[in-house]
């Protein structure tokens, strides 16, 4: 069975400035890759041509769909790259109001995501959408509140819930809990590590912190002026790093 996703040899300048070259992995089902490297090291970059939200200027994305097949991200139609990554994958944003639809009730942002699946009945996507608050914890009686009205930590549930609702084989992260209070913060990676591990799902999480990528990752990718510079299991590369640069991102010398 070959990998989940195979990147190959991606590459994204803007204009003249780089924004990755030359970024390959694998990943498998169920494995959780973190994405490491300080502030303008490609991250950003690297995640955004994963969700087909920008054209890489070479290199591939080959990915297998739900029938087995591997198919390549960058030659599907524009109809059928946006029900994957409305269905069979997801996204979750640092900015949460990028993730989310603000004028629509927190159970109207889960819902949706099960109608982009085909669900039609009203009565079982409210109950499912429900379902999924509760696993993310927000209460039933927030149901009908629109997320303007949530805490920051609590719209980062809500993408949760509703990329996680259509049982997504892939989701993207994206730095999901910088920005957040230090206790928001280790109760939602509590939460994501519990659904990663439940639902067995793959996951590319970018992140500047290494403790994240220690919680949450099996494997991680360190990358400086947007190339990998490392890679390997997450503990042994924060235990034993092999490159000068990661070692000093390890040792904190860096500011992330
Ligand atoms: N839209 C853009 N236009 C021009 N340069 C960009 C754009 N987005 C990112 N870059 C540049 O690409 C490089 C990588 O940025 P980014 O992927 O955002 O890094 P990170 O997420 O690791 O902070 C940086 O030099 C950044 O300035
Ligand atoms: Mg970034």
């Amino acid at each position: 069975m070959s990998a989940l996703l195979r990147v190959e040899g991606l590459s994204k300048h803007y204009g003249r400035r780089l924004g990755c070259a030359d970024v390959s992995f694998d990943l498998e089902a169920g494995e959780v890759l973190a994405v490491v490297g300080e502030s303008g090291s490609g991250k950003s970059t690297l995640l955004s041509l994963l969700a087909a939200e920008l054209q890489p200027d070479r290199g591939q994305v080959l990915f297998r769909d739900a029938n087995g097949e591997e198919r390549d991200l960058f030659a599907l139609g524009e109809a059928e790259r946006r029900l994957l990554l409305r269905t069979e994958w997801g996204f979750i944003r640092q900015d949460a109001t990028q993730g989310l639809r603000m004028s629509v009730s927190a159970g109207g942002n889960v819902g949706e995501r099960l109608m982009a699946t085909g669900a039609r009945h009203y009565g079982k996507i409210r109950s499912t959408a429900i379902d999924w608050l509760g696993r993310v914890e927000i209460d039933a009686d927030r149901t009908d509140d629109t997320p303007r009205a949530f805490s920051g930590g609590m719209r980062q549930r809500l993408q949760i819930a509703r990329n996680l609702v259509t049982h997504p084989r892939l989701v993207l992260m994206d730095e999901p809990t910088s920005g957040l209070d230090v206790s928001v913060q280790a109760r939602l990676l509590d939460l994501v590590r519990g659904l990663v591990a439940e639902l067995g799902l793959a996951v590319v999480i970018v992140t500047h912190d290494l403790a994240v990528a220690r919680l949450l990752s099996h494997r991680m990718i360190v990358m400086k002026e947007g190339r990998v510079v490392e890679t390997g299991l997450t503990d042994q590369v924060l235990d034993d790093p092999a490159e000068p640069y990661t070692q000093l991102l390890v040792s904190s010398v860096l500011a992330a």
